[in-house]
C-alpha cells in the first residue's frame, strides 16, 4: 500500500513555528513516526512538502498513478486555495484532510476549509498525532474499496 502525505506552506518550520499551536517536533520527526507506523503495517509512505500552491495542485495530480490514498494538510492554502479543492476533486482516491491545530478554536478566518468537501475526512487539533490516525483511517478505506 502506498500513501503520499502532502504538507503546505510554512510547515517546514514545524519545531520553531509557534510551538505552542504546533508542538516542537519537526516536520522531519513527524515523517520518521508515520514512517515507522507504516512500515508495522507494509504501507509505504512518500512525503511532498511545498510553499507553494501550484507545485502542491501539480502533485496532487501526479497522485492519481502513485498512491493508493493521500494525507493532506494545505495550512493556510486550506482556506483559501479553489485550485487545491478542483485538484483534490479530480483525485478518485481515498482522501484525509489533517490539521495539527484545532482550526475551530482559533481565528474565525481559519473557521472555513475550502477542501474539506473533497476528501473522505478531516481530522484536526490532535497534534502530530493527527497524521498517523489518518494513516490507519486510509488504510481502513483502501481496504474497503
Ligand atoms: C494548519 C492550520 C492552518 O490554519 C494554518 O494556516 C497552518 C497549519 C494546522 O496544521 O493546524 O499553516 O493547517
Amino acid at each position: 500500500m502506498n500513501i503520499e502525505i502532502i504538507n503546505g506552506p510554512n510547515l517546514n518550520l514545524l519545531g520553531k513555528r509557534e510551538p505552542k499551536i504546533y508542538g516542537k517536533e519537526t516536520l522531519k520527526d513527524i515523517q520518521k513516526n508515520c514512517i515507522l507506523h507504516g512500515k508495522k503495517k507494509s504501507i509505504k509512505l512518500t512525503f511532498f512538502q511545498s510553499n507553494i500552491e501550484g507545485e502542491i495542485v501539480t502533485e496532487i495530480q501526479k497522485a492519481r498513478k502513485k498512491f493508493d490514498g493521500l494525507i493532506i494538510n494545505a495550512a493556510a492554502f486550506t482556506h483559501t486555495s479553489v485550485a487545491i479543492l478542483d485538484a483534490l476533486n479530480l483525485l478518485k482516491i481515498p482522501k484525509i484532510e489533517v490539521h495539527i491545530s484545532n482550526i475551530y478554536q482559533r481565528e474565525k478566518f481559519r473557521h472555513k476549509s475550502l477542501i474539506s468537501s473533497a476528501v473522505n475526512g478531516l481530522i484536526c487539533g490532535l497534534g502530530s498525532f493527527g497524521y498517523i490516525l489518518a494513516i490507519d483511517a486510509l488504510e481502513k478505506l483502501i481496504n474497503k474499496k
